[in-house]
């Protein structure tokens, strides 16, 4: 039978009202004291709570995890009593969230380091990148290669995150392995040049992001644990010799995990759906055999056609969840979307960000 975007679902023993998610989505309104999610954040996801899964914005693991300001936390005790805010809010409207665990990786600053120390990665490589401190955009430094007991340290953060994100009220959590942050690093050649067993081969690329996996697995049922990967995306300064021939490998890993979905990002994060010369999504997806939520530059129409065609079981929509709290009655009444104001993307209160109009 046809089915609909509209249509239930169920991810392992979890029950979605329809296939539509809201796409991760950093917003930077934590409490500037603690990195601490609030009753505003709390008001705008239970706004967004008709989605059939709402994956929070991502939510450093640790100061380290840190690349940008006003980003919340998932390691501190008031952090977690501000998520439980949020999730008892989106759950108070029969909504489903799982929170994004996030480490940034070389996508940092020294002033937004604990100490003032260096960003870390798994080789001295910098990106080309900028992050927002506060005050303006700085680049990012030349990061220090971590240690191998360093390594460990931040697979114990990731289990840590992980047991906070349960007790916060979370329905599952979603690794952010996507966009050119610390677990992209590692799979990717370019800032991957490691000659130990984390380096090298594709075994050892991945290795990093299968031990995390192990930790997660430590603590949710793995069917309530889904990872992100953006394989194109050229993001944070990412590149690989051969994206799809790698991608390949981490998902056909990632399956042994037996995990609830993948969520891949569809071309340039935010940008082109192309794909460079050789890249195939159905064929990454097919080494996976959990659900799949496709993501990037999706309308209704794009939507409900990889759902016909079942190149894809649930669709994330990003920037139209930030101006459309009532996505979900806009697609399904085929009604106008409102437009997103971009200058209040990142940072800022309640303007455009708890104030977009609802349909009459
Ligand atoms: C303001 C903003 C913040 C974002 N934050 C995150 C994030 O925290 N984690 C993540 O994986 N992707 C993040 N993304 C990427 C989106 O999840 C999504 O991949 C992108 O917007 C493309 O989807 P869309 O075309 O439906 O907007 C962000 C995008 C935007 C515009």
């Amino acid at each position: 039978m046809r089915k609909s975007l509209f249509d239930p679902i169920e991810i392992g023993d979890l029950k979605l009202s329809n296939r539509i998610v809201m796409a991760p989505l950093t917003r930077n309104r934590a409490s500037a004291n603690g990195d601490c999610p609030n009753e505003l954040m709390a008001l705008y996801y239970a706004q967004r709570a008709s989605a059939g899964l709402i994956i929070s914005e991502g939510a450093q693991i640790s100061p380290q995890g840190k690349g940008y300001a006003w980003t919340p936390g998932i390691y501190s005790a008031q952090q977690i009593d501000g998520w439980r805010k949020v999730t008892d809010a989106v759950h108070a409207q029969q909504g489903r969230i799982f929170i994004q665990l996030w480490h940034v990786g070389r996508i940092s600053h020294p002033s937004l380091q604990p100490n003032g120390q260096l960003p870390v990665a798994p080789s001295a490589i910098a990106a080309k990148a900028h992050i927002f401190d506060g005050k303006g955009f700085v680049p990012t430094p030349k990061p220090h290669a971590l240690e191998s007991n360093e390594i460990d340290a931040i697979i114990e953060d990731y289990r840590l995150a992980a047991t906070h994100a349960k007790s916060a009220g979370f329905d599952g959590v979603e690794l952010h392995g996507a966009n050119g942050y610390l677990i992209d690093q590692f799979l990717h050649d370019q800032s991957n040049q490691r000659s130990d067993r984390y380096g090298g081969s594709l075994e050892n690329r991945t290795r990093f992001l299968s031990e995390v996996l192990t930790a997660l697995t430590k603590v949710w049922p793995s069917k309530r644990i889904g990872v992100r990967l953006s394989p194109f995306s050229s993001f944070n300064s990412t590149a690989d010799t051969n994206p799809q021939e790698t991608f390949a490998y981490v998902i056909s890993k990632i399956n042994e995990f037996n995990l609830g979905y993948l969520h891949l990002v569809e071309g340039e994060t935010g940008g082109s759906r192309e794909l460079p010369a050789g890249g195939n999504i159905a064929k990454l997806r097919s080494h996976f055999d959990g659900a799949y939520i496709a993501n990037n530059g999706y309308n209704y129409e794009l939507a409900q056609s990889q759902i016909d065609r079942g190149a894809a079981d649930l669709i994330a929509f990003g920037k139209d969840f930030i101006s459309n709290p009532d996505l979900v009655e806009r697609l399904r009444r085929g009604a106008p979307l409102n437009i997103p104001n971009q200058n209040t993307f990142y940072g800022g209160g309640a303007e455009g960000y708890t104030d977009y109009p609802l349909l009459a």
